[in-house]
């Protein structure tokens, strides 16, 4: 738990954490086994609690994957003993680094089938940003996407995603991460550090961006008038007429959720996670995070 803002350090595993409320009305209580860590679990953390709406002291963790312990009264789609996998929103109470929470029904899914905990775990915050950054863009048959960083949380589900929507992904990432993305799907993966590459971009009709606003700026001369872009970390201030950008926040979506799970469950869509982390070792997980370079996911194994 964090008990109040500051750097990785400030973290604490307690087994004092008051136990949730059983399931009210449109609730489901679930067991823990897995969660994700996202780069706003750390920014909440430091002190941005307007990112989450959370004030210290808190549980950190916005997605968790488990089983369910019991239903709340009116939730008639899930029984106990089922997987599931959540997002809880931003406003929800926060928490998925614990052992029990209570989530509402409607930000939970099934899990994918024959996918293990730890994955299933790492998809829901960035999966569904990615799904609603690709929705916003509206492309479709085989037209041309640039997912930026193509090797991050959002970036690499992003990918897959956009593979499965049958469109054309060109993706940037590092010089170590070009064979992993090449490997997500991707029909050309170019690097990001090497500052020509930008002038093999011409004409590009839609942007599914992760890295932040200087990042989308940089690009600008890249894309088609018209051309639409899906801002997950910041928008430019300045964007010239014709290009629209569309500032994506994630929101929690049991439907947009049963989707990626299946996409899961066909194995067209996977989770790449670096590291699998004890709970006790949390803190250690925020600072890999913080140094902005992890492949895919991190993920905190609950009662492990
Ligand atoms: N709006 C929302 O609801 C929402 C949801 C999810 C995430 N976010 C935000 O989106 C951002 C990304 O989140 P994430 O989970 O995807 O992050 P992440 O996984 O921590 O991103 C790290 C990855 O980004 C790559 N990268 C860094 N700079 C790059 C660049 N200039 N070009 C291409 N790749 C680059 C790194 O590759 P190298 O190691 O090669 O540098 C690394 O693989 C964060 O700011 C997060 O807070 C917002």
């Amino acid at each position: 738990m964090v008990p109040r803002y500051g750097p990785a350090e400030v973290i604490e595993v307690r087994d004092d954490w008051p136990e949730p409320d059983l399931p009210g009305p449109g609730e489901v209580l679930v067991v823990v086994q897995a969660a994700g860590l996202n780069p706003s679990d750390a920014k909440i953390r430091a002190g941005g609690g307007r990112l989450g709406g959370v004030e210290p002291p808190y549980v950190s963790g916005r997605e968790a994957a488990g089983q369910v312990v019991e239903v709340g009264p009116g939730v008639d789609s899930l029984e106990p003993g089922q997987e599931v996998f959540a997002f809880f929103g931003w406003g929800a109470r926060p928490g998925g680094h614990t052992e029990r929470l209570v989530v509402a029904a409607s930000a939970l899914a099934l899990s994918p089938l024959g996918v293990p905990v730890n994955e299933a775990a790492g998809l829901p915050l960035a999966g569904l940003t990615a799904l609603q950054g690709l929705e916003a863009l509206g492309a479709s048959g085989g037209e041309r996407v640039l997912v930026t960083s193509g090797s991050g949380g959002v970036g690499h589900l992003g990918v897959q995603i956009a593979v499965a929507l049958g469109l054309e992904v060109i993706a940037t990432s590092g010089p170590a991460n070009l064979g992993f993305v090449r490997g997500l799907g991707a029909a050309e993966v170019l690097d990001y550090r090497d500052e020509d590459h930008r002038r093999r971009l011409r004409g590009i009709p839609y942007l599914l961006d992760s890295v932040g606003a200087g990042n989308i700026g940089s690009y600008l001369s890249c894309l088609s008038t018209g051309a639409k872009v899906a801002a997950v970390a910041g928008v430019p201030s300045e964007v010239p007429d014709g290009i629209t950008v569309t500032p994506i926040r994630c929101e929690a979506s049991s439907a947009r959720l049963t989707r990626l799970s299946q996409l899961m469950t066909e194995r067209r869509l996977s989770v790449t996670v670096q590291q699998v982390f004890p709970l006790e070792q949390a803190a250690e997980a925020h600072r890999l995070l913080e140094g902005g370079h992890v492949r895919g996911k991190l993920v905190i194994a609950i009662g492990a």
